[in-house]
């Protein structure tokens, strides 16, 4: 059996639930999907970094408290993230990048993101940054070096939202895309139509963790218009930066403003959305909207995300689940390492091979 090693950039929420995930259900997982997954290396601001070409035993590490964390002392270990080191030099398979999203320049993602494919390293990544504002540019460093790049988790976290566009729209025109896609934002709309000032809301949300300690990016639209960014450019084809995509959040929204329409029949959510001119254009744009009772997006409720496609031959087909929390996030780079193997590496015998095999075959 093949066999990925995997190096973590970042091991905060998402990469440790992947790093849960290859602990606890692997085996499982390698019986499933006729590969397996090691971690070779884990790389994180606070932590340091841990290098081990065996593979790194990861019950210790997630027994201890991700504050707690410290790879210094450790054999292999040092206090120093060494992430440029990590991702040129140790041997893997994969990078699994999942730091923090810095959606001005993607910094320091983008350069991981680069220097792994460079190395000839597949990449997969929960980071809009990259995405968002680089995608064309990594796309053909990936096929210049034969490799992955896979960002599922970039847009609804594990949802599989520009696998679904891509992959089984086939022979469709798809026209346009509205969702929502800030679950933050989507359950404070929902808090305000039961009466509850924006503020209180938002304390409410950041208890329950769906809301950041500094909110702005959630109830100012920025992430979605991050999300709005990849989605034109992947599915519709287009090539947009940031200033392209006009952004208003929720925050002039009221109670009685949200009150007020449901009792016309309406609900307000803040709606991502690209569609495609006549002219072959795409406007892209972030705002609140009071949206009928029948629209598809209108019954999300709470922390769901959801995405509608509108299609020449299909209409409008909707897709909804989760749009965040680390373990659908992870499941996204599961489903972005599948992806890799399912393009790069299955039933393909002139394809680089999984680790194992090369081994096997060297030996
Ligand atoms: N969690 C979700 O539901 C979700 C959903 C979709 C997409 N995403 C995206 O996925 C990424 C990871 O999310 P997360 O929830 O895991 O975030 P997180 O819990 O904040 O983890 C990020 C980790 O990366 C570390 N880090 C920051 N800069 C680094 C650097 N230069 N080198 C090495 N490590 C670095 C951080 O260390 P410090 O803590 O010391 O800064 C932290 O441990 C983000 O880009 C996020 O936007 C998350």
């Amino acid at each position: 059996m093949g066999r990925y090693d995997l190096a973590l950039i970042g091991f905060g929420g998402v990469n440790r639930a992947l790093a849960e995930l290859i602990s606890q259900r692997g085996d499982s997982l390698a019986e499933e999907l006729g590969f397996a997954l090691r971690v070779v290396a884990i790389t994180d601001l606070r932590a340091g970094s841990l290098v081990d070409s065996d593979g790194i035993d990861l019950a210790p590490l997630l027994a201890a408290e991700p504050g707690e964390l410290k790879f210094a002392g450790l054999p292999g270990g040092s206090a120093d993230p060494r992430n440029e080191w990590v991702i040129r030099e140790v041997p893997a398979d994969i990078v699994a990048e999942a730091t923090f999203t810095n959606p001005t320049d993607g910094e320091p993602a983008l350069s991981h993101v680069r220097w792994a494919l460079k190395a000839g390293k597949h990449v997969c990544t929960t980071n809009k940054g990259p995405v968002a504002l680089a995608a064309n540019e990594l796309k053909l460093l990936a096929a210049d070096h034969g490799v992955g790049f896979e960002f599922e988790g970039s847009v609804l976290s594990g949802t599989p939202i520009l696998r679904t566009a891509q992959r089984m729209f086939g022979g469709l025109e798809i026209t346009g895309v509205q969702g929502i896609m800030n679950g933050t934002s989507n359950y404070i709309l929902g808090r305000l139509e039961e009466g509850i000032d924006l503020s209180a809301a938002i304390v409410e949300a950041q208890k329950l963790g769906y809301a950041e300690a500094d909110p702005t990016a959630d109830i100012e639209g920025h992430d979605v218009q991050l999300k709005v960014m990849i989605l034109a450019n992947e599915i519709l084809g287009a090539d947009l930066c940031r200033e392209d995509v006009f952004c208003e959040g929720i925050s002039k929204i009221t109670p009685e403003d949200a009150r007020d329409a449901v009792s016309k029949g309406l609900r307000w959510k803040l709606v991502g959305s690209a569609t495609r001119r006549a002219d072959g254009t795409v406007d892209a744009r972030v705002a609140p909207l009071a949206l009928p009772g029948d629209h598809p997006l209108a019954g999300i409720s709470g922390p769901v995300n959801a995405v509608a496609f509108h299609t020449d031959l299909l209409g409008t087909v909707t897709v909804s689940g989760p749009g965040a929390g680390r373990i659908e996030t992870a499941y996204a780079l599961l489903s972005d390492i599948i992806a890799i193997h399912q393009h790069h590496h299955a039933d393909d015998d002139t394809a680089p091979l999984p680790r194992v095999l090369q081994e096997t075959h060297r030996g």
